[in-house]
């Protein structure tokens, strides 16, 4: 048995998020554009990738160091091959206590009407599903390869009834692309079951070309639905939580907003990700990851990839949202940061 470990400003250890590739089939316009991940994009070779073995007891001692929650991201996760298989193995580690992990995916939708059931016998508990606009024009023009909005939609009727739910369904708003179509996908989802999160576009990576302007504050998303269908706040979760919980006040269901931008919420950030191959971040933001498949393919022992483990977090100072401001004003030369398609949304 393992202690759980807290970084430096108290935080502890409480989530995973795992990159399973850092392919995707979609070339959302916020996350990877077509002009730098074209044709000639250098992806990850394979035998760079951690192997389902590797991702395992990685999390593995994780999960001992007081990891609760693992959530498969990407790239796309389901364009993993046979991702069901590490589902189930990761569906069988156990916490100290002996409670099996929350194992959560982030998907773009478009494997998983077909994947949905696999994925539930493999011990998978929930899923969210992206999408940007319920306007064909809009959501085809966001994603940049023309996937129809139908087709997400049917995967996410299937996710729920194979009950890989509530699901989720996640929109970047980015002002000008999109912000037209909040109300639109806020009176869909409601009285559906579905919960509907708004994010904040962000400065993630090097490439999308982040602008402040672009950024629509979550207050006036808030504000634009409250108008129509009022709202009234909901406590968080559990502490930490990524996403302010909001209820109509007519009963007809909830949705969120994540302002990392507006409202950084850093403070009670426990998350930790691991890229496809094995860089260990401690903030979405980072520019550089430790490098744990070295340790792993250098023989290193499960002791050794503990002490390094809680050594990297006990030494955690990362708040980037909460220092944005003055960096983006800032530092003229910042470091690049890595891209989320690399080190997982
Ligand atoms: P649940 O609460 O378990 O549903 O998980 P979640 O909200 O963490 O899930 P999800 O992957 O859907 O996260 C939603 C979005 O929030 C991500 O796609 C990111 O855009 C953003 N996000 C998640 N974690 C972080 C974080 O640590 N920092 C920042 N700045 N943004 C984050
Ligand atoms: N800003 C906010 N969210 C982003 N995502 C990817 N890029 C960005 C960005 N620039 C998130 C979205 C998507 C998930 C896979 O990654 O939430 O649903
Ligand atoms: Fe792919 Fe998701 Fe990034 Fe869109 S946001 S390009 S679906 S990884
Ligand atoms: Fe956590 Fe970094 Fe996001 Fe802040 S910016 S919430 S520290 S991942």
């Amino acid at each position: 048995d393992v202690d759980p470990i807290v970084d430096t400003f108290r935080r502890p250890l409480r989530d995973l998020r795992i990159s399973v590739t850092d392919r995707c089939n979609f070339r959302c316009v916020y996350c990877m554009p077509k002009e730098i991940f074209g044709r000639d994009f250098a992806f990850m070779p394979k035998d760079q990738l951690l192997t389902f073995e590797e991702i395992t007891r990685l999390t593995s001692i994780a999960v001992a160091h007081g990891v609760r929650k693992i959530r498969l991201t990407g790239g796309e996760p389901l364009l993993r091959k046979d991702i069901e298989d590490l589902v189930r193995m990761l569906a069988a580690l156990r916490t100290p206590a002996g409670e099996a992990p929350d194992i959560a995916m982030t998907t773009n939708g478009s494997v998983l009407a077909q994947k949905a059931q696999l994925l539930k016998d493999a011990g998978l508990n929930r899923v969210t599903v992206s999408l940007d606009s319920l306007r064909e024009e809009t959501f085809q023009a966001m994603n940049d390869v023309g996937y129809p909005v139908a087709r997400v939609l049917h995967a996410a009727d299937v996710a729920r009834d194979a009950g890989l739910g509530p699901v989720k369904i996640n929109m970047v708003v980015k002002r000008g692309r999109n912000d037209q179509d909040i109300l639109d996908m806020a009176s869909h989802f409601r009285g559906t079951g579905f919960i509907l999160r708004f994010i904040e576009y962000m400065d993630v990576g090097a490439s999308n070309g982040w602008k402040m302007d672009e950024v629509v504050p979550s207050a006036e998303v808030l504000s634009r639905i409250n108008t129509v269908f009022p709202l009234e706040q909901v406590p968080p979760n559990y502490p930490g939580e990524t996403s302010d919980r909001w209820r109509y006040t007519d009963g007809s269901g909830e949705i969120g907003v994540i302002s990392s931008v507006t409202q950084a919420f850093c403070r009670g950030c426990t998350r930790a990700r691991l890229s496809a191959d094995g860089k260990l971040f401690t903030c979405l933001f980072a520019t550089a990851g430790t490098d744990l498949r070295a340790l792993l393919r250098g023989g290193a022992s499960d002791v050794e990839l503990s002490a390094a483990l809680s050594a990297l977090w006990g030494g955690r100072t990362d708040r980037y949202s909460e220092l944005r401001g003055a960096r983006t004003s800032g530092a003229p030369k910042a470091p690049r940061k890595i891209e989320m398609s690399y080190i997982g949304g």
